[in-house]
């Protein structure tokens, strides 16, 4: 087996086909009915992260078939890895390999903690704790069938708010004269979710909306504006990526503490629906990560037919520790 890092902004397109070959086979084996990723825009999904982060990427290969691969992406303190293997060369000491590769990086750019996501299920959770990976976190996926929604009940629930509000929608992302004000929305209810991206200065938030258009990822948000006074009362936001273009993610979705009660939670995410459908041809279903245990948002998620799909586990684990036990 060998091994070689490669770098996705500048490697041949036939690296990057390698990877997304590798993926689908992953996805078709893990994990079926998962939407298989398309060409379209994987260099610039892959390349571009926001100013502070740095990634490195490797492959394993038999016979220059690519047979592994390994990313690692370096945050401002910890590291994130994934490593998928084809299955037909697992068990053999692949993965492990790859990781090795990560956590030397991780271990060379001071990172003390490796983090990994993985869908519970799969044979991912038992690769990670064996080398020492603990659970730190499980999330319910939920998952929303266009095919099953009730547009004209749908049509009903985005206009009740209310009166006082006005819902509004803003495809690629909120203009630049509202991110003061979607920026302060968010921070008034930071710490109510584990919202992503952590983007609450305006600047952040600036920064994370370049990063997804570079990426060639496609914000759509709906915000509730309190007409008197001009405040974002709620916001909610949806990503849509050329890569899967059938399954689009639910980000964030807040409502300010002063502004609950209103029906704004269910009104924006109605009207976010209805304007996905025309805006997003393709799309099949929208996943969110949000609680279904968080009540309102769980009622708000039930009532427009979300259901929990499967769970997602993550894992950190110590990179010295990793470093000892892979003799690095
Ligand atoms: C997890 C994965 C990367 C492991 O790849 P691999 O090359 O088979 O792993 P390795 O051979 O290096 O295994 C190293 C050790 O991990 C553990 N391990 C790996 N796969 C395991 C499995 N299916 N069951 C139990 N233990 C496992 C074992 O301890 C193994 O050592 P051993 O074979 O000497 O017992 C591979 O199965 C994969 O790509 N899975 C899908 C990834 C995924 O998470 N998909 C969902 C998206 S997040």
């Amino acid at each position: 087996m060998h091994v070689r890092e490669w770098n996705p902004a500048t490697a041949p397109g036939s690296d990057l086909e390698a990877w997304r070959l590798l993926y689908n086979e992953m996805l078709a084996a893990d994990m079926p009915g998962e939407p298989h990723w398309r060409a379209d825009n994987l260099r610039a999904y892959m390349a571009v992260t926001m100013p502070d982060e740095n990634r490195g990427d490797w492959f394993a290969e038999y016979d220059g078939r690519v047979v592994g691969v390994a990313d690692l992406l370096l945050l401002d303190d910890l590291g994130v890895v994934e490593v998928y293997v084809s299955p037909d060369h697992r068990r053999r000491g692949v993965a492990r390999t790859l990781l090795a590769e990560a956590v030397r990086r991780a271990h060379e750019s001071g990172r003390t903690v490796l983090g990994a996501e993985v869908a519970a299920g799969t044979p991912a959770t038992a690769f990670y704790q064996a080398y020492g990976f603990q659970l730190t976190c499980v999330e319910q996926r939920n998952l929303l069938d266009l095919a099953t929604v009730d547009w004209g009940r749908l049509r009903e629930h985005a206009t009740r708010t209310g009166s006082g509000y006005r819902i509004e929608y803003f495809p690629g992302g909120p203009p630049a004269e509202l991110l003061n004000a979607y920026a302060t929305a968010k921070q008034v209810v930071q710490g109510d979710w584990e919202l992503h991206p952590s983007s609450y200065s305006p600047d952040r938030l600036a920064h994370s909306l370049a990063t997804l258009h570079a990426r060639g990822l496609t914000p759509h948000v709906v915000c509730a504006v309190h007409s008197r006074t001009g405040a974002i009362a709620g916001l909610t936001e949806v990503v849509a990526s050329a890569l899967h273009p059938e399954r689009a993610d639910q980000y964030d979705t807040v409502v300010v503490p002063a502004h609950r009660g209103y029906g704004l939670g269910l009104a924006m995410k109605a009207r976010m629906l209805l304007e996905l459908r025309d805006a997003v041809p393709d799309l099949r279903d929208v996943q969110t990560w949000q609680s279904m245990e968080n009540e309102p948002m769980a009622r708000v998620n039930a009532e427009l037919g979300f259901v929990a799909d499967r769970e997602w586990h993550e894992y950190e684990a110590s990179v010295p520790a990793l470093a000892a036990q892979l003799g690095i």
